[in-house]
Formats: C-alpha cells, sequence, structure tokens
C-alpha cells in the first residue's frame, strides 16, 4: 500500500449503460456539466477517498469510453462488462478482475460501488459512507436519499424497527413498496468477501432478467451480516443525468455550488446566476467577477482582479490586480495589474505583461508583450514579440502570413508606432523606434529611426463640383466656397505621427 492510498481496498465505477434517453451520439458519461465530464466527476470523487484500486465498468460504447477513462486517469483499471445484464453483474466482473490482478489473493476490506452518472457526489460524502461502515463493522452500507417522488428507484425496505433488510426495484415492487420514499442511491459500501460470496449466488430471476446488485443486501443478511444505510439530506449528490433537462438541471446546481465555495473563500460575485464557473479553475481572495462571465479550464484569476462582465475565459492566467472586460481568451497569460478588453478577442499565446494593454478591439494571438507596453485599439498581433513599455498605435497589424508560413515580428522597448502600421513579417523594429501614420515596415528598422512610408498627397481641387454636380456632396462643397477652378489646399506630403 502506498501513503497516499489509505483509503478503501477498491471503488467501482459502473459505466457499462447505454444511456438512450440522452439521444446523443456521445456516451453519456462523456457528457460535461462544470467543465468536466460525467465520468470525471465520478473519478474526482473516487480518487478523494484515496482507494487502493480504481476500477470502471464500461460496454457501450466501450472504445471511446475507455480512451476517454485512460485519458482522464491512466491509473483506473478499465473492465469490461459482458453480455450479462445488471448492476450485479458489473460489479462481480470488476471484483473478479481485481482479485485476478492483485498478487496476495482476493480483494479485503471495503469495496465502494459508485455511477458514471451521478456528478454532485463529492468525496467527502463517500468518506462518511465509507467511515460508517467500517466503524459500525457492517457487510453492506447503502447511501440512500428520501424523495418527494421516488418513481423508478429501488425503494429500501426496513423491519419494523428500522433495521435495512433489503432494497426492491421499482419494477418488482407491490403497490405498497412503491409508497416507500427512500430510495436507493445505487452507491455502496461492501465487505469484500461478503459482495463476493453474495454475488455468486445472485440470479437474473426478476422483473428485468438482470443480475440486480441490490440483491446483495438481502443474501448479506441472510448469511449474518449487519446491513444499513447512510442518509443524505442532500439530494443532488445522488442524482444522475439521464436526459438533457437532468445535465442542465445538474449543471446549473453544480455552478451553484462552485459560485458559492468561491464566494466563502473571499471572491465577489455581483451576479452568481450568470457567473459560470468550471470545476477546474482557481480563484484568488478578493477576486470580482462581475455579470455573465464563463469561467473554464485550468483559468485562474489572482488577488485584486476583476473579470467581466461579458467575458469568456479559457485557459486564461489573470495576474493580480488586472482587468479583464468584455473579452473572449483562451490560451493566454494576463500580467499583473495589465488590462485587456472591452472587445477583444485573446488566441492561444497571448502573453501581456505586467501593467500592458490590449485594448478595445484587438485580436492577438502568439504573441509576447513587455512589461507596460500597450496595443490600445483596433488592431491585430500574431506571431510576434513586442518589447517593454512600447505604445502601438490605433489600428496597427502584424502581416504574419504570406499565403503558406506564418513570419514573426519582432518590436523593441520604447517604440512608439503611428496609426494603421503595418509590419509586414518576418521584421524587426529596433528600441526607440518611431513610425508615422500608415507605415509600411517591409524591412527592418535600426534602433531609434523614424519609418515612413512616403506616398505623395494629391488634392485635386474641384474634382466634386466638377464630376459629380447635383449632388449634396457638390452642394456644400460650393457654399464652403469651392469652385471649379479653385485652387484648394496646397499638396501636402507631409506624414501624420498621431497614433
Ligand atoms: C439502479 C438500482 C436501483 C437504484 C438506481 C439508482 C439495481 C438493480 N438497481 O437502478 O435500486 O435506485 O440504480 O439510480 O442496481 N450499469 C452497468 N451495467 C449494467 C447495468 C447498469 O454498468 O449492466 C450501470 C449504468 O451505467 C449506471 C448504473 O449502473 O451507471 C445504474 O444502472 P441503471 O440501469 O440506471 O439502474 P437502474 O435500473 O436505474
Ligand atoms: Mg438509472
Amino acid at each position: 500500500m502506498s501513503p497516499e492510498t489509505t483509503g478503501p481496498a477498491a471503488v467501482i465505477v459502473l459505466a457499462a449503460g447505454a444511456g438512450t434517453r440522452m439521444k446523443s451520439r456521445t456516451p453519456k458519461i462523456l457528457h460535461e456539466i462544470g467543465g468536466r465530464s460525467l465520468v470525471g466527476h465520478a473519478l474526482h470523487a473516487a480518487r478523494t477517498i484515496r482507494p487502493q484500486e480504481l476500477a470502471l465498468v464500461v460496454r457501450h460504447e466501450r472504445d471511446v469510453v475507455a480512451a476517454h477513462i485512460a485519458a482522464l486517469d491512466p491509473g483506473a483499471l478499465i473492465v469490461d462488462q459482458d453480455e450479462v445484464p445488471g448492476t450485479g453483474r458489473a460489479v462481480e466482473a470488476a471484483l473478479q478482475a481485481l482479485d485476478s490482478l492483485n498478487p496476495q489473493g482476493p480483494l479485503g476490506g471495503t469495496v465502494v460501488v459508485t455511477y458514471g452518472d451521478v456528478p454532485l457526489l463529492t468525496g467527502e460524502l463517500l468518506a462518511e459512507l465509507v467511515a460508517t461502515h467500517e466503524a459500525d463493522r457492517n457487510a453492506v452500507t447503502v447511501l440512500t436519499a428520501v424523495l418527494a417522488d421516488a418513481t423508478g428507484y429501488g425503494r429500501i425496505l426496513r423491519a419494523a424497527d428500522g433495521t435495512v433488510t433489503g432494497i426492491r426495484e421499482h419494477k418488482d415492487a407491490s403497490d405498497r413498496e412503491r409508497e416507500i420514499r427512500e430510495i436507493n442511491s445505487g452507491i455502496y459500501a461492501f465487505d469484500a468477501a461478503v459482495l463476493r460470496d453474495s454475488l455468486a449466488r445472485v440470479t437474473t430471476e426478476n422483473a428485468q432478467g438482470e443480475m440486480y446488485l441490490t440483491d446483495v443486501l438481502g443474501l448479506a443478511r441472510a448469511a449474518g451480516g449487519r446491513v444499513a444505510a447512510v442518509v443524505t439530506e442532500d439530494r443532488w449528490q445522488v442524482e444522475g443525468a439521464n436526459d438533457r433537462v437532468q445535465l442542465s438541471a445538474l449543471g446549473a446546481e453544480h455552478n451553484r455550488r462552485t459560485v458559492e465555495a468561491w464566494m466563502r473563500a473571499g471572491v465577489t460575485v455581483v451576479d452568481p446566476a450568470s457567473t459560470w464557473i468550471d470545476a477546474t479553475v482557481t480563484l484568488e481572495e478578493d477576486v470580482r467577477l462581475l455579470p455573465n462571465i464563463q469561467l473554464h479550464g485550468a483559468t485562474t484569476v489572482a488577488r485584486d482582479a476583476v473579470v467581466g462582465p461579458d467575458t469568456t475565459l479559457t485557459d486564461v492566467h489573470v495576474g493580480a490586480g488586472a482587468t479583464v472586460t468584455r473579452t473572449h481568451g483562451s490560451g493566454s497569460t494576463i500580467g499583473a495589474n495589465a488590462s485587456v478588453g472591452p472587445f477583444t478577442y485573446l488566441r492561444p499565446g497571448t502573453v501581456l505583461g505586467d501593467t500592458g494593454k490590449i485594448g478595445a478591439f484587438y485580436e492577438t494571438k502568439n504573441v509576447t508583450i513587455g512589461r507596460g507596453s500597450k496595443l490600445s485599439h483596433l488592431g491585430y498581433a500574431g506571431d510576434a514579440e513586442i518589447g517593454e513599455d512600447t505604445n502601438i498605435g490605433c489600428g496597427n497589424i502584424t502581416a504574419n502570413y504570406d499565403g503558406e508560413k506564418k513570419h514573426r515580428t519582432i518590436i523593441g522597448s520604447g517604440v512608439r508606432t503611428g496609426s494603421n502600421t503595418v509590419f509586414v513579417a518576418p521584421v524587426q523594429v529596433g528600441d526607440g523606434a518611431y513610425s508615422g501614420a500608415g507605415a509600411i515596415i517591409r524591412r527592418d528598422v535600426p534602433a531609434g529611426a523614424l519609418v515612413l512610408s512616403l506616398a505623395t498627397q494629391r488634392n485635386d481641387a474641384g474634382w466634386v463640383l466638377k464630376n459629380r454636380p447635383g449632388t449634396i456632396s457638390a452642394a456644400l462643397a460650393k457654399a464652403a466656397g469651392g469652385t471649379e477652378t479653385s485652387s484648394g489646399t496646397p499638396a501636402s506630403t507631409e506624414e501624420g505621427l498621431q497614433s
């Protein structure tokens, strides 16, 4: 036993079912809430109690499901269920696989069974189930809940003194039994030996012709074992996602819990209902989340940062004190006290230095921007490196793609570029260089140089009066003193430097 596996002998997650009510080409347990697949939530809860072994039973869409599980948790054992149907058969298959892997002989101790489609179950509740099971030396401890409508569930049968005597499946239950509102969640802790011996005696003689795992309770009791229940008040933790309506209800509840937990940890959330935070996101104290935002994946937000409103971030790291307003971003890093938005599109590989700025209507991709540099308005920066304290003027773009390959633009520190500068990559601009408005930079610019792309401006006086007679333009030009022959403003070759 390794030091980090101090929990039960095994957790077996049942995931062989078809999930037909989802009406989806995606296997049910691969559907997501809170940024994790349903089975991902089940694995997470299972790992929280540090089992020595973790097995998942698969059958429907076996290869897709197995590949997904292997990617999430390479240490999990994938077990195939054969054509004998039922939860009992699924657990038997897993137990046999675990036993055959164990050099010390059949597994002993506690075996926990959970489902792959019950995403709100927490490791804490599983730990409580195991603790009660082991403290009371039970043969079986089942997790139950009391529901207003128990239709469809297996019902918990109790003796007059309250002792749990068995479980009756809805389809096999009498009208009297169907009035019972205490239901079987399908989550249990078993003594491994009792489970093994009882499963050997479970038959398929029931309304559904399946091997019922639930039959183990009656068999364990008949063999002299203690059978008991842990009743949870929190019905969400035992609720499965069977169709898309339940999926979205579970997703909303998952989010409500996640948002509440972050608020208790010191995060301000102005509008919890429109704030969506994946299970995998990390926030620090005094972060402020404004309405209508979605934080996904490995996103992290550091102290005092403000995110929102109207922002979606996937795998984005937001530095302390930064502000991110009306932004769509992924795979990016925003430095401390930097500012992004409004209306900004950060694509993967964007790294904005501390106190830097990517302003309105900017798209960035694969660009490293040094400390204090600003790309304030209207532009595109891709495959570029920008030094520190550089000011990129309005409407600048990196022309990084020649139709075949992407090329890099390297801009130094302390650079000031005029409006509508175009960097035709590959190209480099040295430290402290300036560019005039409309510069098209095709060749490298040395440090401290001013780069101008000169195109002489010609004012063709009277052109409108001559060529567009009778238009509003002509009328107003005439009223302003324009004539077909007037000389107007003299031609100018001066380039503006304003951004
Ligand atoms: C089962 C329980 C029922 C309980 C309910 C809770 C049995 C006999 N009944 O009923 O008492 O109230 O869950 O939701 O156990 N699975 C397999 N292999 C199979 C069949 C099912 O792995 O052959 C998996 C499914 O993928 C699912 C879980 O087991 O994750 C439950 O299967 P499901 O068909 O939903 O069981 P129910 O009939 O609803
Ligand atoms: Mg079910």
